[in-house]
């Protein structure tokens, strides 16, 4: 199938020109101004369609399939009728919203993940598109970084098992059928490592944590037989992602063996000009083609300079026909020449179905964290009239997050409407619109709501802060409401974590809810009053302060550990220096206890099983997400004082238990090494069952 796909590649290079060979590297953008005889002529491979990108600013319409058909029917009057591969920012749902990725990752169930990768394809074909600009795969350890929302956290393992769920979401085992798209890894790679958490600084990664840390979740994706990578805007040790070519062909295409194409991001080929590397804008093509970066996004380099550069020999036509053969395959594998238009009766069947908006709601109540319960104040029962007060309660738009370009206002229930929906026979639900109404309101009510947090535009590319405290006025809010003495729930929407320190005392009940997509007001109604209970963990630490940032869990020991005596250790004069709430943190509506850690092996040779007893020790059904983590106490580099191998979903009713079972294999413990190579190295190893990244029993073997 490959060869043959790829000799009738070859054959379509040979009649092409040099002209239609570069326009297939170009992509510009979809704007109604775009000369359709550059379609005619073969100068485009590919339209984005970006409108709305920076969503929490606006949102936009992407168009349909009538859109995306008539640029196809331009490009096939062209001489050797090649499709055009129509992509778009499809990055947690279409026209259904899911949560944001960063929500998804909280919910630790990677088939939920790839089940809403799977709606968000159906719905974004349905209209036309058929390449999305996602996953996402950034590893983030600083959430001042407005795109933390946008990818999975801070750990490598969580990263890889959603990025591998994701593509086959996405992408099925047909890339060809109707309703699969085309997945992008982005960004290729270490952009989460911007520094000061500013999008498009610079940022510098030693090898080994760019090979156990930032390059896991790409590799896994391309395991998972992703068709695309993005590359990233920045300027890692000194070589800008998009004219890397030691990452870009020799890692990726060298060690991986990936055969899709890579493009850049948004006119990041020009931008090697403004890194400082390239002289101007036809050196900056030659180095990034050079590198390995095949298709150029919006700026119109490589259009507008490879056939000089060519005709002057500085690039050559293998050069030229390899990026070509690379993204004429991808067209091929996803049935474009086959089947290049869009059915456009699909849209009244495939978007928005209540199938799709009933796993929303199931991805938004399963992605909440619960951080706090005291008393068991959650659920809500018994209760006879409640306030709900703060700048969410009449959310709409403002629950789908940053980057849902194809969100519509119109579906989506008020969040006041939500919960008064939501709300039991017999509990009043009042809502104050301002804080002087909800001080005067709070007197005559049982319980008090605060729907607090962070609108969209604070979050997303370049939407980057340097406090991490709740928006301004809110704390002062929560201090006046916390002083009424009243019962407290607390719910935090937003895109990062904040470090709402003061708050998390200040509470009885603390909900973090992200931007929890189109369905998360019902969802929230399911959980504030019971009809579903949190199962959500921390996919990233909480800071106490933006100060600690960067703060990660699976950090490498101090010489000077907190556990050292005297004042001579590692820490901060004004401020404890563990997070306010670690990595793999959640509540739920019950409790669960760890007992009988069994380690199958004292010696691992090959693989052993680490078990234990999980028993729901509470009154309600539950479900825990239990965690397997692991530590290579001694190794030829410092290794991390923990690292996540595992996680299981244990679901028990109350006073039941179960035992939960995990396999280490050898090569669960590989990392890079002092002498640069990757596997494992002989000696001691701690190992938990944990419901955190920092409790848990502990158990050891050797290797
Ligand atoms: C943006 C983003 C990238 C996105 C692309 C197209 O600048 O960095 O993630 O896919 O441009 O919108």
């Amino acid at each position: 199938m490959q060869q043959a796909t790829d000799s009738s590649i070859n054959e379509l290079i040979y009649q092409m020109t040099l002209e239609e060979k570069i326009g297939q590297l170009n992509q510009p953008n979809a704007s109604p101004d775009l000369n359709p005889d550059l379609l005619r002529q073969g100068s485009i491979g590919s339209l984005l369609n970006a409108s709305g990108a920076l969503t929490g600013q606006g949102f936009s319409d992407s168009g349909n399939a009538d859109i995306s058909n008539h640029f196809q029917k331009l490009a096939l009057e062209s001489r050797l009728k090649i499709p055009l591969i129509i992509g778009r920012d499809v990055i947690h749902g279409f026209r259904t919203v899911f949560p944001i990725p960063l929500a998804q990752a909280a919910a630790f169930n990677p088939d939920l993940a790839g089940e809403a990768a799977s709606v968000a394809a159906r719905e974004a074909t349905a209209s036309g598109i058929k390449w999305t600009f996602a996953p996402m795969l950034d590893i983030a350890r600083d959430p001042r970084w407005g795109r933390v929302a946008e990818g999975n956290g801070e750990d490598p393992f969580l990263g890889a098992q959603l990025a591998s769920a994701i593509v086959k979401g996405y992408q099925g085992d047909n890339l060809a059928a109707p309703d699969k798209l085309v997945a992008c890894a982005k960004h290729y790679v270490g952009y989460g490592a911007a520094e000061g958490g500013r999008d498009y600084e610079n940022g510098e990664i030693s090898e080994p944590t760019l090979r156990d840390v930032y390059l896991p979740p790409f590799h896994a994706a391309v395991k998972a037989g992703i068709g695309t990578l993005m590359s990233a805007f920045i300027d890692m040790n000194g070589i800008p992602a998009t004219a890397n070519r030691r990452l870009l062909t020799n890692v990726l295409r060298g060690e991986w063996g990936f055969d899709g194409f890579v493009v850049s991001d948004w006119e990041s080929v020009r931008e090697l000009t403004h890194h400082g590397i390239a002289e101007d804008d036809a050196h900056a093509a030659r180095l990034a083609l050079q590198a390995g970066l095949d298709m150029d996004m919006v700026d119109g380099v490589y259009l507008d300079t490879l056939g000089e550069s060519f005709q002057q020999g500085k690039i050559s036509m293998e050069e030229l026909d390899e990026a070509v053969r690379r993204i004429l395959r991808i067209k091929h594998r996803a049935g474009l020449f086959d089947q290049p238009f869009t059915d456009p009766s699909r849209a009244s069947r495939d978007i928005l179905t209540p199938e799709a908006r009933a796993l929303a709601r199931q991805a938004a109540v399963q992605s909440m964290v619960l951080l706090k319960n005291e008393h068991q104040l959650l659920p809500l029962q018994g209760f006879h009239r409640i306030l709900m007060a703060g700048n969410f309660i009449h959310a709409r738009a403002e629950l789908f997050g940053t980057w849902t370009a194809d969100g519509r206002v119109e579906d989506v229930t008020p969040l006041d409407e939500s919960l008064r929906q939501a709300a039991p026979q017999g509990t009043e639900v009042w809502f104050a619109d301002t804080p002087d109404l909800a001080l005067n309101l709070a007197h005559h009510v049982d319980a008090v709501v605060l729907l607090l947090g962070e609108h969209p535009s604070r979050s997303g590319e370049n939407c980057n802060v340097s406090d991490l405290s709740l928006p301004p006025g809110q704390a002062e809010f929560v201090d006046r409401m916390a002083a009424l003495g009243k019962p407290l729930v607390l719910v935090v929407f937003a895109g990062r974590p904040l470090a709402i320190t003061r708050q998390l005392a200040q509470a009885d009940a603390v909900l973090y809810a992200w931007h929890p997509g189109l369905e998360g007001g019902a969802a929230l109604g399911d959980l504030i009053f019971g009809q579903a209970s949190p199962s959500g963990r921390l996919p990233i630490t909480l800071p106490r302060a933006t100060g600690q940032v960067p703060i990660y869990y699976n950090h490498k020991n101090s010489g000077r550990p907190l556990t050292t005596d005297g004042q001579f250790r590692t820490r901060y004069l004004d401020l404890p220096t563990a997070p306010l709430l670690p990595f793999g943190y959640g509540l739920t509506y019950t409790q669960f206890e760890y007992t009988n850690l069994k380690v199958s092996h004292a010696t691992l040779r090959g693989s052993l099983e680490v078990s234990a007893d999980i028993t729901n020790t509470g009154a309600r059904a539950g479900v825990e997400i239990v965690q397997l983590y692991v530590r290579d106490l001694i190794g030829s580099l410092t290794r991390p004082v923990r690292e996540l191998k595992g996680f299981q979903r244990a679901a028990l009713q109350s006073g039941e238990s179960c035992r939960v079972s995990f396999t280490l294999r050898e090569e669960d413990l590989a990392f890079t090494r002092a002498d640069g190579t990757c596997g494992v190295e002989p000696g001691s190893f701690h190992v938990w069952i944990a419901p955190d990244s920092q409790r848990g029993l502990q158990g050891e073997f050797r290797l």
